[in-house]
């Protein structure tokens, strides 16, 4: 999704609105630019490349000011052009405004303008907000800016400049997150908290409904009827930035090899003396006691989250649990009501189609419980408490620890609520939570799998196709493992239940087919042994990812991959690890561009 930097201080301010863009790459963007107050008059410059090139062009003919917005847009209304690139000013150059969202109501506005003799540049639908600031301007920027705000409807987060205020930002906030923060001689305000992370330990997390000025010494918050609000202060414990790569070659690799201290982490949150616990101030024990139904809710990894999540409800808590796309809750008839406990996984928390369906839970009377990663976000802020996942800041849009993380949270809830409902015996909820503290340590014996995956990569960077195939839980890991391939290497991947295959998709099965089983051995192994032999029979090349004790039953394998034993239930944590790994160096041998895949956004805020 586009991203939005902007700084308001006595210092130059465009190395810092590059650098911030620089942080807000991950989103994935198609053109970047930036304005900036350069002695009353704004000046901007633009690229449809990259933010290295924005930097070179900027570099080339610099202009020098310290207020100034940049943006790196995520195209929606127009194609991906320098004209459309953002910032976009009014005509007669005395605004300017950089956005995130979409102004749903932008084309009855931009006819009403035209009709008053405004002319517009670009396809967008962002710049009808600048001629409405010029439209009601008289003087007073924030008035001005305020009531073109209450005339968009749709989603926006959006920074504004005005020449006759050279020293200001104006903030809005409807959906879209936007972020203010509180430096030293200076004051930011960004999409995400990991772009002025370096210049604060303060930070305001604007409301819907809410803006904000912003001067080098100063920041004041206002409803958009012009009140003024008070704001809390969160205070940023360093962590929220992004911290580089530490010497790895892609982000995501770095964050592959964060999954057994964030596991420990988010674990060591909850497990203490040996008891998992969590505290859900809104979730009475009447209430807890009184869930008929859980329904877990997100979209992409943090769907495939919940596939794995809804067996450990049902088996180890004993309620009715089901898993929903996010983007198909609200048109599934979901049967949901004030007994239900909807529990919405995002990493981001600002995922459009989640935040939906969080809304129409609650809508419904449910408790919403969010399992979200990024503080302060707005699911988080929404739902009625909210489990973090502790995963650190994650760039790469692939997601890894951010899945394992909400894996460990999701096994924990459901242990806790299995031991709170007395579903659970001391003697199962004992061996449980003993396998549960050896997650981390199952996933760094995991991440010796790196050689075997590296090794067998370059074979894969010419397929057209490959084909991940599982049982019950493993058939969650699948499709996760189904998905890191596809997104990262281009290469398209199908997910399978294993017993669906000779239900129509063993027609694709041909000689050099590549197939991947996931088996967590137990109840499925057989099963799952069969269906490999199913494809192998047709000229497929195998590869199995098993615990060790389900290696005998594994004959007649081309690739073998096997981890230590742990819990069934919790297998997926570390049986996706080798298939972060696969992705990874098939994405790398096909030049793929790793942490940024095209068409790819790391945070979707649009619906
Ligand atoms: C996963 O690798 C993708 N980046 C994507 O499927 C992601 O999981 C999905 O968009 C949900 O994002 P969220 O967890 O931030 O809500």
């Amino acid at each position: 999704m586009c991203g939005i930097i902007a700084f308001s201080e006595r210092g130059s301010v465009a190395p810092h609105l590059i650098k911030g863009l620089e942080r807000l790459e991950y989103r994935g963007y198609d053109s970047a630019g930036i304005a900036v107050m350069s002695d009353c008059v704004i000046r901007t410059c633009k690229t449809t490349k990259r933010v290295n090139d924005l930097e070179a062009k900027y570099n080339a003919h610099p202009f020098y000011g310290g207020v100034g917005i940049g943006h790196t847009r995520w195209a929606t209304h127009g194609a991906p052009t320098e004209t459309n690139a953002h910032p976009h000013l009014s005509e007669d150059g005395h605004f300017a405004v950089v956005h995130n969202g979409i102004i749903e109501n932008y084309e009855a506005l931009r006819a009403e303008l035209k009709s008053e003799g405004h002319f517009f540049k670009s396809e967008t639908d962002t710049e009808v907000i600048v001629h409405l600031v010029e439209k009601y301007y008289n003087g007073s920027f924030l008035k001005a800016v305020l009531a073109a705000a209450k005339r968009l409807t749709g989603t926006f987060a959006a920074a504004l400049l005005c020449i006759d205020e050279p020293d200001t930002v104006a903030v809005i906030r409807n959906f879209s997150p936007i972020i203010v923060g509180i430096g030293t001689d200076k004051t930011m305000a960004s999409s995400d908290v990991s772009a002025i992370a370096e210049h604060t330990r303060k930070a305001v997390y604007l409301d819907d409904g809410e803006a904000a000025l912003l001067r080098p010494d100063s920041v004041s918050f206002y409803d958009f009827d012009g009140n003024p609000v008070e704001k809390e202060i969160t205070f940023l414990d360093g962590t929220e930035g992004d911290n580089g790569k530490n010497g790895a070659a892609h982000y995501m690799l770095k964050e592959i090899y964060e999954q057994p201290d964030a596991v420990r982490r988010l674990i060591s949150e909850h497990l203490k003396d040996g008891e998992v616990s969590f505290s859900l101030p809104s979730l009475s024990r009447e209430k807890l006691e009184d869930i008929d139904k859980i329904c877990i809710v997100g979209c992409g990894s943090a769907y495939h989250a919940g596939v794995s999540g809804t067996t450990a409800f049902r088996r180890l808590a004993g309620i009715p649990a089901y898993s929903y796309i996010a983007s198909e809750f609200r048109y599934m008839e979901p049967m949901v009501d004030s007994r239900s406990l909807v529990i919405l996984i995002s990493q981001s928390g600002e995922t459009a189609d989640t935040l939906a369906s969080l809304r129409e839970a609650k809508k419904r009377g449910a408790y919403t419980l969010g399992v979200v990663n990024v503080v302060g976000s707005l699911i988080a802020k929404e739902c009625d408490d909210v489990v973090y996942t502790l995963a650190g800041h994650e760039t790469a849009v692939a997601t890894t620890k951010g899945y394992t993380t909400q894996l460990a949270a999701l096994y924990m809830l459901a242990l806790w609520l299995g031991s709170e409902r007395k579903v659970l015996g001391d003697k199962r909820k004992k061996q449980l939570t003993k396998e549960l503290a050896a997650l981390p340590g199952i996933i760094e014996e995991a991440l010796k799998t790196e050689a075997h995956a590296k090794a067998h990569a370059e074979e894969m960077k010419e397929l057209e196709s490959v084909f991940f195939i599982g049982r019950g839980t493993d058939y969650a890991a699948a499709l996760e493992a189904s998905l890191k391939m596809k997104e990262i290497t281009y290469i398209h991947s199908e997910c399978c239940p294993a017993g669906e295959l000779k239900h129509g998709t063993i027609s694709l099965i041909e000689p050099g087919t590549r197939v991947f089983a996931l088996m967590s051995g137990g109840e499925v192994a057989a099963k799952t042994v069969n269906n490999i032999k199913e494809v192998r029979a047709r000229g497929a090349h195998t590869v199995c990812c098993a615990p060790v004790s389900a290696a005998a039953e594994l004959t007649d394998i081309d690739e073998m991959i096997l981890l230590p034993d742990t819990e069934p239930l919790f297998f997926n944590i570390a049986q996706v690890i080798p298939f972060q790994f696969y992705a990874y160096y098939t994405a790398l041998y096909r030049g793929c561009d790793i942490d940024k895949p095209r068409n790819l956004a790391k945070s979707v805020t649009v619906e």
